[in-house]
């Protein structure tokens, strides 16, 4: 998988895919991440990318022939499945879109910045708006990553336990059970008996009991 991201602030892309299992994915060839400075793409010798608003009001937006002409660079090299642009006002990720966006081959994702970027940019390029929820930030960075975070450990070869993302809160509407590790015993604090008996299949229904009951009072909506 390829993945693209344009944004006015590429430094915030930098250490998210520098460490530990997005970088491994990079490293195995696996998935590659390009993140591109949108400003390399602005004409005004400023570098700007974006201007005042038509028809007045606070706050700066961002301008569409910067982002055509990325957009369309890259279109011209490859297909791409998916042009998402990060907003607060797209439908909320959850672990079914992860699930499904992980099996494309090549995405586009637009970081926006200030008030947005020209509707006419969505309504020409973009194919998916995608929200982390129902809060705003500073900008769409912070959301890329999150959304690339949870498309890439999806493919087939990152995780190098594969069951371990099948285990995972949400991947089956549940969320996860307990975990414990090693000492069974501190401070008196003990690790559930079960886990200690060797029986894998009386393990395994508690983990199921464990994962229901854990959802029924966390995320009672999860099973409606
Ligand atoms: N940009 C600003 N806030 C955002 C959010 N909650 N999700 C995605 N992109 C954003």
């Amino acid at each position: 998988m390829r993945i693209d991201i344009i944004t006015v602030l590429p430094e915030l892309l930098r250490s998210p895919f520098e460490a530990s299992i997005l970088k491994r994915a990079q490293d195995k060839g696996i998935v590659q991440v390009h993140v591109h400075n949108l400003r390399d793409y602005s004409t005004n010798k400023h570098k700007n990318v974006d201007d005042y608003q038509f028809g007045g009001g606070a706050g700066m937006v961002m301008m569409i022939e910067p982002i055509d002409t990325i957009i369309s660079k890259l279109k011209a090299e490859r297909d791409y499945d998916e042009v998402i642009y990060m907003s607060p006002d797209g439908e909320t990720l959850n672990q079914r879109m992860a699930n499904s966006m992980s099996l494309l081959q090549n995405i586009i994702i637009l970081c926006g910045h200030y008030k947005g970027v020209d509707q006419r940019v969505r309504d020409q390029f973009i194919t998916k708006e995608i929200s982390i929820g129902d809060y705003v930030l500073s900008g769409g960075e912070l959301a890329a990553a999150v959304v690339a975070d949870s498309i890439i450990r999806l493919i087939p070869g990152v995780l190098s336990n594969e069951t371990s993302a099948l285990t995972d809160s949400f991947q089956d509407n549940l969320l996860a059970p307990p975990v414990y590790t090693r000492p069974a015993d501190y401070k008196g604090w003990k690790v559930p008996d079960i886990l200690l008996s060797g029986n894998f299949a009386n393990i395994d229904r508690w983990r199921e009991d464990q994962a229901m009951e854990h959802t029924k009072t966390r995320r009672p909506d999860l099973l409606e």
